[in-house]
């Protein structure tokens, strides 16, 4: 577990990077929360048990891909696919397995970008490659993510036609916020934009022809 923690360490810190890079380049930041957690021992041996999957170290290294979990939150969606390929692009960081579940949402409506990677954590001796689960999602996404989750979790009944319905308006609402959201944000963008080329295309006072009488 200790390796783990490690590999969750060495992923926060890449996406503290990148976000402090891009707090500089362009005064905004793109990641609004990093979430990190490692799987309980319970979970980890009762996912083997469901998966019929030998309960030894090998075949929780081999078989589970999500004891390391990273969520990162981000402001708009592009946030989500920029942090995505930044990360990805890292020549320690190997891509195993991705989801696009924004591109193409559950049929529950549930919408995040899931990657699970291999990269290295180095210790005195060696170093060891490890695999981590990122779910990449807007605050909007993890809204509907989290409250779906309550309203479901270790519920001692199931859910109605009727509720699934109305939990998938929700999360059609939430992505038509978001859609709304980066709409306004190109908005924005473009009218900077334009006020940056009006400051660098008006002359400057050196320029101008003074009359001198
Ligand atoms: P496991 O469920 O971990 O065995 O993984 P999987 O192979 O089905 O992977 P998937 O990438 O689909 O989902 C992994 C994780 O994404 C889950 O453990 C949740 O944290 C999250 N997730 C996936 N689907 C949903 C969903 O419908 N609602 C919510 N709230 N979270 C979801
Ligand atoms: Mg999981």
């Amino acid at each position: 577990m200790a390796y783990y923690r490690c590999a969750i360490m060495e992923v926060e810190t890449k996406l503290n990077v990148l976000n402090e890079e891009y707090s500089i380049k362009y005064s905004r930041n793109p990641i609004e929360a990093i979430k990190s957690r490692l799987k309980g021992i319970d979970s980890i041996f009762g996912k083997l048990k469901r998966k019929n999957l030998p309960m030894t170290l090998e075949s929780i290294e081999e078989n589970l891909n999500d004891i390391a979990g990273i969520r990162v939150i981000c402001s708009f969606t592009e946030d989500v696919y920029t942090i995505a390929n930044a990360l990805l692009k890292q020549d320690d960081v190997r891509l195993i397995n991705a989801k696009d579940y924004i591109q193409h949402p559950k049929p529950n409506g549930y919408r995040s970008l899931h990657l699970i990677i291999e990269l290295p954590i180095f210790l005195a001796e060696d170093k060891r490659p490890m695999k981590v689960e990122i779910q990449l999602r807007t605050i909007a996404m993890d809204c509907w993510a989290s409250l779906e989750h309550k309203l479901k979790y270790k519920k001692n009944f199931e859910f109605s036609q009727d509720m699934t319905t109305e939990l998938y308006e929700c999360a059609i609402l939430s992505a038509q916020l978001d859609a709304k959201m980066s709409l306004l944000k190109r908005k924005v963008d473009d009218k900077n934009a334009e006020f940056d080329d009006v400051k660098t295309s008006t002359p400057i006072f050196e320029d101008l022809e003074v009359n001198e009488t």
